[in-house]
């Protein structure tokens, strides 16, 4: 039987095979709590519920914080770390999943500083407050109780440092020039830039406060963690690195995807959506290998009921069997009789269990709205990407895919912001049977094993949770 640590086959949890970390860790067992706190959303849960299970893995005890969801854990556990659900009353439960979110930070301010009093009490003082970058009055908590207080980024340094340069002035709205310059990033054009940045039009400005704000207090952070490694983001990190004390963690992928230390590390474990496995990966099953694109759009866009046609008719046209995630609340945008006139080619489901759809053999290509886990997840399983942005941090992203990184094809949208079923189906041509696809693939394995480097023994993400935990042990010797 293997145990943690199934590489080695050593019948010990990881953390303490390691002579460095054996007498830290027989001090901290019962010593160091951590309460990690992401907005509550399916895309920000789960990286930090992942960064959470490896500081299980060293030692520290971890609790998530989250509201309550109808059908979701409350007070459980989500693999090795505790979940703990705010307690809200009846007028909170009332209010609709939009508005408990908008009010999310006002609710975490309220209760926030009962919950550590509480925990103290019960025998587990909590030594750091890990937080979401989009939840900055979270540090301000942690400095009045006398605690740590690390920001976490669910999205990428590329976006942290756009996001910064408008915070601090440096890049003015509205951006007036065709392309912008900024440190430790390619040139980029506006429609490179997050929606939130450069369209006017359908400008959001909470969503732009919010994300600009998790910069109002970031020098006074112990810690700022982002989801990414080194090798993905070298220059914009090592500029970055300069002001604040940045640290990549990511990707925040479940161990059985990377390195595989973690043991039954399969799976994120705290879903908001009921996943059709068992369709999903029998189909899957009884496909040729490489010959099938899956299509998702993430877990919060709604697209227009003329893209989502558009998008059906160009899978159709492309002769390629697929498999498309179309949320519940999505299923009525679908074309009449689409679904019976794909069923030799294709599978419509509510939700995927993503990680295993990607990691399948049958998956040649991802066909993605490039939210930053998405795009995390297909690098870590070497997985070629069509990109279709629709807004926020995903234009960035996408650029990154296709220019830097070069594993993936970006679709054009026409000029009334539509891309049509004669560009998907290029796109999906391309990636799956052209010659770019081989160049494509190629590139695409590379990065699947410098994602795997990053998080596996030695490698810096892994490096940086150690020192994490060593200070953390430190601090609560002291
Ligand atoms: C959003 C933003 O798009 C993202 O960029 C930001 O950083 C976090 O919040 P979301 O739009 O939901 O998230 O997309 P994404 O970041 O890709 O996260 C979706 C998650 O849901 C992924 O971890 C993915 O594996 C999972 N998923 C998605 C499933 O498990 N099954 C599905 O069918 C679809």
């Amino acid at each position: 039987m293997e145990l943690n640590g199934s590489k080695t086959g050593i019948n010990l949890p990881y953390y303490k095979r390691k002579p460095f970390f054996k007498e830290v860790c027989r001090k901290m067992e019962s010593k160091v709590h951590v309460l990690v706190i992401p907005y509550p959303v399916q895309g920000h849960i789960n990286p930090m519920l992942q960064f959470s299970k490896r500081l299980v893995s060293k030692g520290v005890k971890v609790t998530l914080l989250t509201i309550s969801f109808e059908e979701c854990l409350r007070d459980k556990h989500a693999g090795s770390v505790a979940v703990q659900t705010i307690a809200d009353d009846q007028q909170e439960k009332n209010r609709s999943m939009e508005d408990r979110l908008i009010n999310f930070p006002d609710l975490l301010s309220q209760k926030l500083p009962e919950i550590i009093v509480k925990q103290r009490n019960h025998g587990y003082p909590v030594s750091c407050l890990v937080y979401d970058a989009l939840l900055p009055r979270v540090l301000e908590i942690a400095k009045q109780q006398g605690l740590l207080g690390a920001s976490f980024s669910t999205q990428s340094c590329a976006v942290g440092t756009i996001y910064s340069s408008v915070y601090e002035g440096k890049l003015r709205m509205p951006v007036e020039a065709p392309s912008v310059l900024l440190p430790g990033l390619p040139p980029l054009f506006v429609c490179d830039l997050p929606s939130f940045v450069s369209d006017l039009e359908n400008n959001y400005p909470d969503a732009l406060e919010l994300l600009t704000g998790q910069f109002s207090n970031v020098e006074k952070a112990d810690w700022i963690f982002f989801n990414t490694f080194n090798s993905l983001e070298k220059q914009v990190m090592n500029w970055m690195a300069r002001k604040w004390p940045i640290k990549p963690v990511g990707p925040t992928i479940p161990s059985m995807f990377l390195d595989k230390r973690l043991e039954d590390d399969r799976d994120y474990g705290l879903s908001l959506f009921k996943p059709n496995s068992d369709a999903c990966l029998k189909w899957l099953d009884s496909k040729r290998p490489s010959s099938v694109v899956y299509i998702s759009f993430g877990s919060l866009l709604a697209l227009r009921e003329d893209q989502v046609a558009e998008l059906a008719w160009g899978l159709k046209r492309s002769n390629t069997c697929f498999l498309w995630v179309v949320r519940e609340s999505e299923i009525k945008k679908l074309p009449n009789n689409f679904v019976e006139e794909t069923i030799e080619m294709g599978l419509v489901v509510t939700w995927s269990p993503q990680l295993e759809v990607l990691a399948h053999k049958s998956v040649g290509c991802f066909l993605t709205h490039c939210g930053w886990n998405s795009i995390l997840e297909a690098l870590s399983l070497g997985v070629p990407m069509v990109a279709m942005p629709q807004w926020s941090d995903q234009p960035t992203n996408a650029k990154f895919v296709t220019d830097v990184w070069q594993v993936g094809v970006k679709v054009k949208a026409d000029e009334y912001g539509i891309v049509t079923k004669e560009e998907i189906e290029r796109c999906v041509r391309e990636v799956m049977e052209g010659e770019k696809g081989n160049e494509i693939r190629k590139n695409s394995e590379k990065w699947k094993k410098l994602a795997c480097m990053a998080v596996d023994e030695g490698g810096k993400s892994d490096k940086n949770i150690e020192e994490f935990v060593t200070k953390l042990v430190c601090s609560s010797n002291c």
